[in-house]
């Protein structure tokens, strides 16, 4: 069956990838630079001196990360992490919060756990930096950038050939409007007017980072939410959270259609690509025999470490030996081999072209809209000095 020659396909890619940590690509990443923009899915470190609760720089967090927790939300590396390896770079990009010794040329991670589209999100369980402020915190980095090239056209030309990762929306249902003993968004708005309005104020941001050299955008939607540990120990049958996944699916549909629509509107300039991530997913049974069948990966409703009332893991309790073999490494993050599947098919969906729309991650970056500019701009790095 040519489900199984797929499988087959897919195993060596695999192995070769689960096997590759820090340093497995060598020579010229495929774009110049990578800025993320997100949650807790993305977050390497930002939340660690904020005062909130959702933090993850403490065992057993980054059990199976070189250098262990960093405050990524997960036992390895995160999806953006290994997309940063797919794309050739060598090292992973660091936190707005400590750039310290990092070439911020390269780019800089802004993601920060429990934040949302909306300013108000996750802040009951704290401090954190909401998509708005990461914007004003990148606004920083491209001054910075501007320094390092001498003038500000010289920059927005570099910045133009960097890619922009963009994955939050999580938290506004989950750290919001799921939460109606902390915020009142579910009695304004209906699943629909709340989605409207996520993805109007994510297009303002999206404008104000086109403004500042945005020209490759990969906007990541949201996965099943009802489909947690968390949601499901909630429902107290097994099952996913209906309400919850459907209210993501509003939102993901106008996602997808906001990329068609930037698309359309700015097509000579930028490129914006959509990645679907419920196309695979343990509703689809199809699917979970494939993703068994190649990677072991079986456990689908329940955590790998032990958590707290939270949702999180308990601090220094060993969690569980087959990490390979769970979707969830926590009550809401997805482990390491988890993650993997999710990079590879966010980077190359060849073999499944319901994931990413219009093109994938290795396609986006061949894009050649802006290939004068980026001659005219290889002539300009070249005569930098070494990045300090
Ligand atoms: C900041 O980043 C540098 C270089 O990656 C690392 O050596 C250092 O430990 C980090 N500092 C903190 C406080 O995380
Ligand atoms: C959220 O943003 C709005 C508009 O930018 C601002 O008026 C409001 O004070 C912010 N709220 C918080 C909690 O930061
Ligand atoms: C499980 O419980 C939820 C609410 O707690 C309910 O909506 C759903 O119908 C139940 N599902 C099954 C299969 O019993
Ligand atoms: C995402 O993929 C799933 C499964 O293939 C599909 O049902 C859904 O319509 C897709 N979502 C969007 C917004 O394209």
């Amino acid at each position: 069956m040519g489900f199984e020659t797929k499988a087959w396909l897919v195993l060596p890619l695999l192995f070769l990838l689960a096997n590759c940590l820090q340093k497995c690509v060598t020579g010229k990443s495929q774009v110049p630079c990578l800025f993320i923009f997100g949650d807790s899915l993305s977050d390497s470190g930002n939340n660690n001196d904020l005062p909130t609760t959702a933090k993850s720089n403490y065992n057993p967090y980054g059990i199976d990360f070189p250098t262990g927790p960093t405050g990524r939300f997960t036992n390895g590396r995160t999806t953006i992490d290994i997309i940063t390896q797919l794309l050739g770079f060598e090292d992973f990009i660091p936190p707005f919060a400590n750039t310290s010794g990092s070439d911020i040329l390269k780019g800089v991670n802004y993601a920060s756990g429990s934040a949302g589209i909306r300013n108000e999100s996750g802040t009951h369980l704290g401090v954190c930096i909401s998509l708005g402020s990461q914007l004003t915190n990148h606004k920083v980095i491209v001054s910075q950038i501007a320094t390092r090239f001498g003038n500000r056209e010289n920059a927005q030309q570099y910045l133009n050939r960097c890619l922009y990762y963009v994955s939050i929306g999580s938290n506004d249902y989950i750290n919001n409007y799921f939460l109606p003993q902390f915020y009142p968004t579910s009695s304004i708005y209906s699943p629909e007017q709340y989605a409207e309005a996520l993805i109007e104020e994510l297009s303002l941001n999206l404008l104000d980072l086109h403004d500042i050299g945005a020209r490759k955008y990969v906007l990541v939607g949201l996965g099943r939410l009802g489909c947690t540990p968390k949601a499901i120990y909630t429902t107290g049958n097994g099952s996913c959270a209906e309400e919850e996944n459907a209210a993501a699916v509003i939102f993901n549909a106008k996602l997808k259609s906001l990329v068609e629509l930037f698309n359309n509107k700015l097509s000579t300039i930028s490129k914006f690509i959509f990645i679907n991530s419920t196309s695979i997913d343990r509703e689809n049974s199809l699917v979970m025999a494939w993703m068994i069948s190649v990677s072991g990966i079986s456990v689908t409703d329940a955590a790998c470490c032990r958590t707290t009332l939270h949702g999180e893991c308990i601090p220094d309790e060993r969690p569980c030996y087959n990490r390979n073999e769970y979707v969830f490494w926590d009550d809401f993050h997805p482990t390491e081999a988890w993650n993997l599947h999710t990079a590879m098919k966010s980077y190359d969906t060849s073999s499944n072209q319901a994931f990413t729309h219009p093109l994938d991650i290795k396609n986006l970056v061949l894009e050649k809209d802006l290939k004068k500019e980026s001659e005219f701009i290889n002539g300009i790095t070249s005569q930098l000095s070494a990045p300090a």
